[in-house]
Formats: structure tokens, C-alpha cells, sequence
């Protein structure tokens, strides 16, 4: 393992803090908005405005394409679902950014179908749930967090939310891809630059030809002599075209899916599993039957991503007049699809707000649903999974540090994220 993996880089404090990511790109909310958002969908499924206007913040467009146009929010579970599986009517255009070479930025997720779904396919067969037992968690996961716990052993108290919770993600997705684990924090730095509002244009346009650069070294490293990482699958992968016939992915395509699969694995899996931690350690009772019984990890994640997702609103864009939850949304609009609130949605669970990770399973929105349903999401529950396990295995007395600051909810309206994870390790 390298080096970088354990150290302690200020640049992880500096990347991996909800509330500076969240004042970077200007959308930091304190309080829990989950109340507010219950009463919303509690009063009717669907409402006219954007979530953020319902919520009386002040008003912030994160889509470009968004500037000018009305905006709806639909809060029931009912009304989600829908809206998540119609992409006839609810675009993923919203995502769509002028362009000047045309290229999509964040690949796939910006198609719809049938595009959509003839590019994803060329990565999905390597997100799928036998490769993330095996192959993601026997070539990556399982020695990172090893290292990760073997350097834990060594202090008494810990901040989970930096020394685990941010390193097992990033340090798995660059490692998949084919990267060098030493030039993770270099990569992420570069990429999340590339969409930061606090720098210039300029600096951005410099984090963009890093990522560029340091992707399309990797590409033909990998062209000449083949490894064992996602890049090599994408190399080999053909995309089908609309009229039957295939053909392999050009240098630009494969860039492109290696940058969203680092955008969307990078921060998300770290806001979850810093959750999933704060859950179970205010919940001692589950922690402890966890710490009996690990069949009852993965109801501990999944119950987790139900209760507080860290992205509890996604967008999309209509294209056609559409109906939903009885309110007419016209083309052109847009529509927030609040899932935070319908994972809370009382018709579907009973006392929604508890964490309860003994409750019977239902299916969540917390990693979308319909076709752009999370790619990696069996990706985030094996390093989540393998990291719980991992701590329950190495510190039976884990529990809060009750001489830090109590940790608490923050981070953007659309991510959110732990203020911090400080344990006692012994
Ligand atoms: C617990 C952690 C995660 C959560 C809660 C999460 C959540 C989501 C959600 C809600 C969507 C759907 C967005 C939409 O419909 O607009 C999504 C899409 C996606 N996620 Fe995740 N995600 C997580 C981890 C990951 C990881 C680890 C990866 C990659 C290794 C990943 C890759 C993707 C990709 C590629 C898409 C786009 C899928 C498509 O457009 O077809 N995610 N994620």
C-alpha cells in the first residue's frame, strides 16, 4: 500500500469537510431540513417552485440549463418513483452544459435513453454485484481498509469521517480505474477545481487539463500493455450504436466515464459511510447487535442511505407537459425530485424518521431508481460493509469521543454530509 493512503495529508482535511465543500459551491445549510421537507410532502405530493424556494432559502440554480425556468418539487415516495422512471417526460438534459467541443461532462448520467443506456453498458458489467464482492473487494477494498485499520490500532481516538471514511473511497475508485494510489488526492483536488465557484475560470480551465492530462496518460499506458482496472475494461468494451452495429470507445469516451465514476464514487460513498457511523454509534443498541450478529451490516447501510441519503435531491428537466401527484408541469420546467422526503414517506414506513435498521425492507430512492439508478452502488455497500466490519473487528470499545464536538448532520441542501466522525478507539 502506499504511503499517501495513511498519512496525514492536509489536503484530506481540506477536501473531505461537508461545510467548506458545501460554502464552495454556495449551498451550505446548518439545520435539518428533513422536518421541513416532511411537512412539504405531508401537506401535498407535488408543489409548485424549486425545493430550495419551497424551503425559503435563497434562490441558487446548480444546472445552468435551469437560469429563467419554473420550478416544481415532488416530495411522496409515489410521486418520486415516478418522476425517477419517466424519462420520456423528465429529462436528464437539465445536466447539459454549453459545450465547446460538444463532449457530454459527466458522460452517461447526461444521456437519456436509448443513448443512455447503450453507453452505460459499456462499464456496468464491472459494477455488478458478483464483480464488487469479488474483484472490487478482493483487489482494492479489502487491503485499503486493511492498511486503514492497521494504522487506526495505533492511536487511541480517531476522526472516522477523514482517517476511513474519506480514504477508502477515493483511494478504491482511483486504484480501480488503473491510477497510481499516490496521485489520488492530486486527481480529486483537480476534478472537484474543475467545477469550483470560488476559483476563475482560468484556474478551472487548468484543474481540467490535469484531469485530462493525467487520464489520457493512463488511457495509453493501458492500450500499449493491458492491466486489470477499469480503464482496461473500457479499452476492451464496444458501444453499440443506434443502428445495431458496434464499434470500440475513442480515448474521449472512456475519459468520460472514468471522470463520472470518480465524481459520483468519490464523495458520496464518504458522506454515507461518516452516516452510517453516526447512526449506529448514537444508536448503541443497534451498534451492538451489528457487533453480534454482521448479517445485520448491510440492513445497518441500507437503513442508513433510507433515513438520511446524502443527496436527497436530484433534477430533471420536462420535455413534455406531463401530470404528476395531480399537478400539471409544464414543458420546459423543471422538477426537483425530493427523495430525501420520500424515504420518509409515512405511507411507505412506519415511524419514517427513526433510524431503525431492524425495520422490514422496502426499497428506497436513496440511489435513485429507473434507469439512471446508481452504477456503484454495490461498489459503495461493499467499502461501506467491509469498513464496519473491519472497525467492529478491531475496537470492541468503539464509541463517540464525548470530549469532541458532537457530530452533526451539515453540508450542502444536495449533499449532505457528518460534521465529523471523532471516536474513542479504546
Ligand atoms: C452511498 C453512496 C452513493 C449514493 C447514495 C449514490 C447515489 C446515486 C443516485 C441517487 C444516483 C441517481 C442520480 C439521478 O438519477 O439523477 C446515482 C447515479 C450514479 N452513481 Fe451513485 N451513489 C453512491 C455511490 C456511487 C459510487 C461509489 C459510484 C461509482 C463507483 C457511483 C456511480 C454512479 C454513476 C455512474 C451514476 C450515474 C448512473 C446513470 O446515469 O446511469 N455512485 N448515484
Amino acid at each position: 500500500m502506499t504511503d499517501l493512503l495513511i498519512a496525514d495529508d492536509p489536503l484530506y482535511d481540506e477536501l473531505y469537510d461537508v461545510r467548506r465543500e458545501a460554502m464552495e459551491m454556495g449551498n451550505l445549510i446548518e439545520e435539518d431540513a428533513n422536518p421541513a421537507m416532511g411537512a412539504l410532502r405531508d401537506k401535498a405530493p407535488v408543489h409548485k417552485g424549486y425545493l430550495r424556494e419551497l424551503l425559503n432559502l435563497p434562490a441558487l440554480h446548480r444546472h445552468v440549463s435551469a437560469k429563467g425556468k419554473d420550478g416544481y418539487t415532488c416530495f411522496s415516495f409515489e410521486t418520486c418513483e415516478q418522476a425517477f422512471r419517466d424519462g420520456e417526460r423528465f429529462s436528464m438534459k437539465i445536466l447539459q452544459m454549453p459545450s465547446i467541443d460538444g463532449e457530454r461532462r459527466l458522460a452517461f448520467l447526461e444521456m437519456d435513453d436509448p443513448e443512455h443506456r447503450r453507453h452505460r453498458a459499456t462499464m456496468q458489467p464491472m459494477f455488478v454485484k458478483p464483480r464488487t464482492l469479488t474483484w472490487w473487494r478482493q483487489r482494492w477494498i479489502n487491503d485499503i481498509v486493511g492498511s486503514l485499520i492497521e494504522a487506526l490500532k495505533k492511536r487511541d481516538r480517531a476522526e472516522l469521517n477523514i482517517q476511513l471514511c474519506a480514504r477508502v473511497p477515493v483511494h478504491t475508485i482511483t486504484r480501480a480505474v488503473g491510477m497510481d494510489g499516490d496521485d489520488s488526492l492530486e486527481f480529486r483536488n483537480a476534478l472537484l477545481r474543475t467545477t469550483s465557484h470560488s476559483i476563475t475560470a482560468e484556474q478551472r480551465g487548468i484543474a481540467a487539463a490535469t484531469v485530462e492530462r493525467m487520464l489520457m496518460e493512463l488511457i495509453a499506458k493501458r492500450r500499449a500493455v493491458p492491466g486489470d482496472d477499469v480503464v482496461t475494461g473500457l479499452i476492451a468494451a464496444e458501444l453499440e450504436l443506434s443502428d445495431g452495429t458496434r464499434r470500440p470507445l475513442t480515448d474521449r469516451e472512456i475519459m468520460g466515464n472514468c471522470r463520472l465514476v470518480m465524481l459520483a464514487g468519490g464523495g458520496t460513498s464518504w458522506r454515507q459511510f461518516g452516516i452510517t457511523l453516526w447512526a449506529l454509534l448514537t444508536h448503541r443498541a443497534q451498534l451492538e447487535a451489528v457487533r453480534a450478529d454482521r448479517s445485520l451490516v448491510d440492513a445497518a447501510i441500507e437503513e442508513a442511505v433510507r433515513w438520511n441519503p446524502t443527496d436527497p435531491v436530484f433534477s430533471r428537466l420536462a420535455v413534455q407537459d406531463a401530470e404528476l401527484g395531480g399537478v400539471h408541469i409544464p414543458e420546459g420546467s423543471v422538477l426537483d425530485i425530493c427523495l430525501g422526503a420520500a424515504n420518509r414517506d409515512p405511507s411507505r414506513w412506519e415511524n419514517p424518521d427513526a433510524y431503525d435498521l431492524h425495520r422490514r425492507f422496502q426499497g428506497h430512492l436513496g440511489f435513485g431508481i429507473g434507469t439512471h439508478l446508481c452504477m456503484g452502488q454495490n461498489v459503495a455497500r461493499s467499502e461501506i460493509n467491509v469498513g464496519i466490519n473491519a472497525l467492529l473487528d478491531a475496537f470492541p470499545n468503539l464509541r463517540l469521543d464525548p470530549d469532541a464536538p458532537a457530530p452533526y448532520l451539515t453540508g450542502g441542501l444536495e449533499q449532505r454530509g457528518m460534521s465529523g466522525v471523532p471516536v474513542l478507539l479504546r
